[in-house]
Order: C-alpha cells, then sequence, then structure tokens
C-alpha cells in the first residue's frame, strides 16, 4: 500500500422521519462534512467522489451520481455510484479510501443516502424486499425480517437461548440513541417494552427491528500524509476487507454463520497487522437485535452462542469492556439503507477524536465498523485509529 488514508471531516444528518427530500440531505451531510474541517477543505480539491444509496421507492434510479455533484458543489468531479443493499455505504468507504491508496487522488469524498419515508406501505414492502433472493425467499413472501426472525428461531434453539438476549440488545442500543441528537429514535426503553410489543416476525418484535429512516451521511478522505493540513486530530484508516456469500440463506452450509463477514474481518484485521484485543468499540450492523449477536460471533469477538450471555452480562453497553454500536445502531439511530456504513464510521470519526460528548468511550484509540448487505449476502469491515 502506497498511502494511507486518513478521515478529515464528517457530517451527518438527523435520521428519522424528515421533511426534506433526497437532493437536501445529500447538501446538507455535504456541507456539514466540509464545515467539520478544522482548517477548512476547499472542494476544488476534491478528485473524486463516491455515492452509496439504493434509490428506495425508485428515487433517480440511474444517474443519481450527478445529484450528488450538483449539491456538494463539485462540478465536473467524478463520481459513482455504490449500490450493495444495506451495505452500500461500507462498499463506498472501500472504494473511496482505494482512491486515496492509489496515490492518484488527495482529496475525495463519500457520501450516503436513502429517502424511505415518503412512499406507500406496499411500496415500502417492494422496495425493502428488492435486495433479497428473489427465486425462493421473496416468493415464499419472505421480508428481511422474516428472514432474521427464521435465524433468531435457529439461534434461540441451537443454543438453549431465551429471548432476554435479543431484548438486551434492544434496550442497550435505544439507551445509546437515548445520547444521539441525530438519532431516529432517542428514547430509552425498559426490557417489558421490548418483550410485549407487537410480533414483526416471531421471535422479532417491534422493538427487535430496526425502522425505517430517512438520512444521510458524508466523510471526507485524504492521504495520511497531508492529514495534517486539514486537521491535527485525522482519523486513520487501518484495514479493509470485504466478502460475499449466497444471496439465499438457505443456500448456506450454516444458518448462523455470515461467510462475508468473516472473511471481511480476516482481511481487514490482515491489512491492518492488527489484532482484535486492541479494539476499543463496534459499531455493527444491527439491522434486527438477532444480527447483533451473529455479528460478535462471526467477527470473533464470541465463540458462537456466547454473545448471547456477552450481551446480557452488560459488556457490550457503552461503559462494558467492549462497547457496541454507541451511536444507537442500526436498531436506534435508524437505518436508511445507503448511509447507514457512511454513518458508522461518522460515529468512529466523533469517537476518536474524543468527540462524541455525553456518549464519548474513555479512551477509544481504536475502532471496527462492520456493515452487511442483506442477510449477510455482503459485508465491509473497515478498522480505524486515532490520529
Ligand atoms: N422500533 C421501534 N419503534 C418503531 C419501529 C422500530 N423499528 N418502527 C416503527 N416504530 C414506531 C413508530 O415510531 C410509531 O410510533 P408512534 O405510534 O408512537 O408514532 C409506531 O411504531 C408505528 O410506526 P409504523 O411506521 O406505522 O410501523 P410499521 O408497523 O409500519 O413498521 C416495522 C414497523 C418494524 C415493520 C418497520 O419499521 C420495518 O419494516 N423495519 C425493518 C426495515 C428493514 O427491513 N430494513 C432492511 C433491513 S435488512
Amino acid at each position: 500500500m502506497g498511502h494511507r488514508a486518513a478521515i478529515v471531516g464528517a457530517g451527518h444528518t438527523r435520521f428519522g422521519v424528515l421533511e426534506d427530500g433526497p437532493r437536501a440531505l445529500l447538501r446538507a451531510a455535504t456541507d456539514g462534512a466540509f464545515a467539520s474541517v478544522d482548517r477548512g477543505a476547499d472542494r476544488s480539491a476534491v478528485g473524486e467522489a463516491y455515492l452509496a444509496t439504493l434509490g428506495f421507492g425508485g428515487w433517480q434510479i440511474g444517474n443519481s451520481s450527478a445529484v450528488l455533484a450538483e449539491e456538494a458543489g463539485l462540478e465536473g468531479v467524478p463520481v459513482t455510484r455504490v449500490e450493495n443493499a444495506c451495505a452500500s455505504g461500507g462498499f463506498a468507504l472501500r472504494a473511496a479510501v482505494r482512491a486515496i491508496e492509489s496515490g492518484q487522488r488527495d482529496l475525495v469524498l463519500v457520501a450516503g443516502l436513502e429517502k424511505m419515508t415518503d412512499v406507500t406501505s406496499a411500496r415500502r414492502r417492494y422496495w425493502l424486499g428488492v435486495s433479497g433472493d428473489t427465486e425462493w425467499e421473496r416468493s415464499a413472501g419472505l421480508t428481511f425480517a422474516g428472514v432474521y426472525g427464521l435465524l433468531a428461531s435457529r439461534y434461540l434453539h441451537q443454543y438453549a437461548a431465551g429471548a432476554d438476549a435479543l431484548i438486551a440488545v434492544a434496550v442497550k442500543n435505544h439507551e445509546n440513541g437515548a445520547l444521539n441528537p441525530n438519532a431516529h429514535f432517542q428514547k430509552r426503553v425498559t426490557p417489558e417494552t421490548v418483550r410485549s410489543s407487537p410480533r414483526v416476525a416471531d421471535p422479532l418484535g417491534l422493538y427487535d427491528c430496526c425502522p425505517v429512516s430517512d438520512g444521510a451521511a458524508a466523510l471526507l478522505l485524504a492521504p495520511s500524509g497531508e492529514a495534517r493540513r486539514y486537521t491535527d486530530s485525522p482519523v486513520y484508516v487501518d484495514g479493509l476487507g470485504a466478502g460475499s456469500d449466497s444471496l439465499a440463506v438457505q443456500e448456506r452450509a450454516d444458518l448462523l454463520r455470515f461467510g462475508a463477514t468473516r472473511w471481511a474481518v480476516d482481511e481487514a484485521l490482515h491489512s491492518a497487522r492488527a489484532e482484535r484485543r486492541g479494539i476499543s468499540f463496534l459499531e455493527v450492523h444491527d439491522c434486527f437485535t438477532i444480527a447483533e449477536l451473529l455479528a460478535l460471533e462471526d467477527l470473533g469477538f464470541a465463540e458462537p452462542g456466547q454473545a448471547a450471555e456477552m450481551t446480557i452480562a452488560g459488556r457490550t453497553a457503552r461503559t462494558g469492556d467492549l462497547p457496541v454500536n454507541p451511536d444507537g445502531g442500526l436498531k436506534a439511530k435508524g437505518h436508511p439503507i445507503g448511509a447507514s456504513g457512511v454513518s458508522q464510521a461518522y460515529e468512529v470519526f466523533l469517537q476518536l477524536r474524543q468527540a462524541a460528548g455525553p456518549r464519548q468511550i474513555p479512551h477509544a484509540e481504536r475502532a471496527l465498523t462492520h456493515n452487511v448487505g442483506g442477510a449477510g449476502a455482503t459485508a465491509a469491515v473497515t478498522l480505524y485509529s486515532a490520529g
């Protein structure tokens, strides 16, 4: 690797049910990223940009890259749209880091966006389904909540676990979301509220699911050697990993193992020459509570079946020995599909600069983000360290 990449600026809109349309969201997130650069960054210095979006609801399904160029004021800059379902943001960040590492670009913008709440509920179901397996899962009527509900049933059965671990994930992530002014849900919930919430896909209830959210996030990356021209506190990208797996879960040998995540984390650790031990906190893809447990196991931070106990014991709380999703995760912060992977890196940017306010993790020095597409079909893992 010739040039290491550093994040020098980051912007984020509120996530939730918003009045703003896609263009206004992109403008707000990218303006925020430029405004956050301590010593300023000139838009004319940007040499490349990436836009992560599914195009939910059919918004500008073709050529949305040009919209990012317009809204971010990047006249003439090449923009590439990245679509890997819910992992679009993680893969767009990966492409941006590669553009810096190639030595060909000095400043790269990556933005993630989704506008999800302005469609009818029938169209919402359709657009949530487009990233699922059409041959089996969708034709059998399975939504993503349905697929993850099956995985949750299998997990609870295989490890003779109760629903307490799923409930603990929801309570923890709502607790963290309550401290995040950008979160879709900024309210704490009790275990009883989660337990008694309406069933969505048994054993998953309302509070086991991420919501349908609008929002955008953006990052500015520069080569590490030039990062201090922009800020005294850059956040370095130390390692990248990515992988893919079968689209349909029934093609997999083990329902409770996401191969894409396993390949991605191995590659990320190898490329960073890092070990799990030094990582201060994780941002994992908790689209459903079961997904956070599976992520902890696939990422190698818990043995198979042990993530449940680890979560119930409070080890993944903000005050635990391995905080997970200090921003509230997809569960409470929200999940505007293309924005989520970029938003995870935004949280890392704040935490590693000790700028996360009341949800700051003390002594945060290294972090890992994990962004998944669909039910484990694709995954991107990124490792970071403080400047
Ligand atoms: N967690 C907690 N509360 C939620 C929620 C969630 N995930 N989703 C909605 N709510 C709340 C709303 O704020 C609203 O509260 P209010 O009555 O106090 O205003 C209430 O529940 C009803 O909201 P509504 O939007 O009508 O819910 P819904 O029943 O149409 O949708 C889900 C709920 C869980 C089905 C929907 O959020 C969903 O499909 N989530 C999964 C999205 C997904 O699959 N993403 C891709 C992942 S791979």
